[in-house]
């Protein structure tokens, strides 16, 4: 595996890849990789003959308030993981090599960012379509690769790519659970025996909005009160939200027809945790939507 930390360097190695006729995928990740990101390398090497994954935990993203000083990190067993991906080249730049000045550009997307984790996140999706649009630059992949556990992000990159004529395709991989339906996540690392039990109400509560749907409740408040409900029945856990929108522009439903995301945020013993379930619903039944 090529292993990368300036920007001319990965531009030129995937600019050579695409000119010997190769598909480049990206798959940019904050690294403390687990099975979910690896599951993104592993639809990438599908698709593209060059993959390249970035580790880099930007800033830009998180609030002053946020956790970027104790985001976990772990550059060496990243790169391990990586390598064992098959993936080809890892860009891991530093904050200098990203934004050697301070920036005075920024994607923002303004009513997608505001709802569901822009209510406590404000400036989060910014930081991320601008870290997204910069990366896109740098590696000028064929097709970049999201996880649906941040269904927003993907919404937001979508609709960037688009407004912006962005030439990628925006591929999203179904979340990687643990067997008990635990989505995986960087941040679960912080849950300790107990919390990592009470975290499992996430999932129970999309279960619940989901099996309201299968037996035939069509309101939306409904839903996302019953999946309110589940997440608060435990005094440890601090729901943040629980929604059922549009999973396309994210404006609230009334009623449930067709597609549907279910989006639930709480936190759980300190650690601010998010899932979501993306749906369709019909009078044939609820099916999972495969999100690619
Ligand atoms: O989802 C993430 O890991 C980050 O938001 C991303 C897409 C790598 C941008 O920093």
């Amino acid at each position: 595996m090529l292993e990368f930390t300036r920007i001319e360097e990965v531009r030129a190695a995937a600019r050579a890849a695409r000119a010997g006729g190769s598909r480049v995928g990206l798959v940019p990740t904050l690294g403390y990789l687990h099975e979910g990101h690896i599951s993104l390398c592993a639809a990438a090497r599908r698709e593209c003959g060059f993959v390249v994954a970035s580790i880099f935990v930007n800033p830009l993203q998180f609030a002053p308030t946020e956790d970027f000083d104790s985001y976990p990190r772990d550059l060496v067993r990243d790169l391990g993981m990586l390598r064992a991906a098959g993936v080809d080249a890892a860009f891991t730049p530093s904050i200098e090599e990203m934004y050697p000045e301070p920036m005075q550009s920024f994607v923002s997307l303004p009513e997608l960012s505001r709802v569901l984790e822009g209510e406590t996140r404000p400036t989060h999706f910014q930081g991320v379509a601008t870290v997204v649009l910069k990366l896109l630059q740098i590696a000028q992949p064929d097709s970049i690769f999201f996880g649906q556990k941040d269904w927003q992000q993907t919404a937001v990159v979508r609709r960037m790519v688009h407004d912006l004529s962005v030439p990628v395709a925006v591929m999203v991989v179904p979340t990687v659970r643990e067997s008990d339906g635990l989505a995986l996540s960087s941040r679960n690392v912080h849950l300790d025996a107990s919390a990592r039990q009470r975290a499992l109400r996430l999932f129970g509560a999309l279960s619940a909005g989901r099996a309201l749907l299968e037996a035939g409740e069509r309101n939306a408040g409904v839903v996302a009160r019953t999946m309110h409900g589940v997440l608060s029945e435990d005094p440890a856990v601090r729901p943040d939200y629980a929604a059922v929108v549009d999973p396309k522009d994210l404006s609230p439903l009334e009623r449930v027809t067709g597609r549907v995301l279910l989006a639930v945020a709480a936190y759980v013993g300190g650690v601010r945790l998010i899932d979501n379930f993306v749906l369709d619903v019909s009078p044939g039944g609820v099916r999972e939507l495969s999100p690619l």
